[in-house]
């Protein structure tokens, strides 16, 4: 556990009606701000972000409100921590869409990552190419827990059904923890 107190951006990649990844999204946001730190969770389904057609940094008076919002939260966040899950072996477009808004405000962020599936695989391959996009921005990629068969692991309330997490979320929280303390 860390000392400092962190501000962190929890950010929810999907807006889907029974959405599963707002889940595990809901049980690291509680988490976080039970150890202290002070925790948002920046979720798609809550926001209006249109198809990228302007972005923040080269057309600063035409972004919507809720891009700008996004990329002062961003720019204040000590560390992110991006939840998706696996859409055809990769991560859904929403979330593609939604980062692709901003570019600057990544540099040297401190990125931490939860993916999920339906089955058994932990959405690796979305994880995989979060890697990739998290790099390109310049970000500092950090740790990351993959989480099977969502629907059975979480509840609706976002809450851990399954005890063979709990230990993995809070290595996965320390290292959150930890990455973000020293890259910020
Ligand atoms: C459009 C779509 C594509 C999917 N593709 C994959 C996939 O390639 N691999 C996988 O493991 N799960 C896949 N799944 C299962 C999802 O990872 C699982 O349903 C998860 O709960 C979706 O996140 P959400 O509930 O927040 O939308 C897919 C689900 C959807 C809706």
């Amino acid at each position: 556990m860390t000392e400092d107190k962190l501000e962190l951006l929890v950010i929810e990649g999907t807006a889907r009606e029974g959405r599963k990844s707002i889940r595990p999204a809901l049980y690291v946001t509680r988490k976080l701000n039970s150890r202290g730190h002070d925790t948002e969770l920046f979720d798609l389904a809550d926001r209006e972000i249109p198809m990228l057609e302007h972005t923040r940094y080269s057309d600063n008076d035409k972004h919507p409100e809720d891009i700008e919002e996004f990329g002062q939260k961003v720019e204040k966040a000590d560390g992110l921590v991006v939840v998706s899950p696996e859409y055809n072996h990769s991560i859904p477009g929403s979330l593609k869409n939604l980062l692709d808004h901003l570019y600057p405000e990544y540099n040297d962020k401190p990125f931490s990552f939860v993916t999920v599936s339906g089955g058994s695989f932990g959405g690796v391959r979305a994880l995989s190419h979060l890697h990739d996009v998290a790099l390109e921005f310049g970000g500092n990629i950090g740790p990351d827990i993959p989480v099977s068969n969502v629907g059975s692991t979480f509840n609706e309330e976002g809450e851990l059904e399954d005890d063979n997490y709990i230990d993995r979320f809070e290595s996965f929280l320390d290292d959150v923890e930890e990455h973000t303390a020293r890259y910020s």
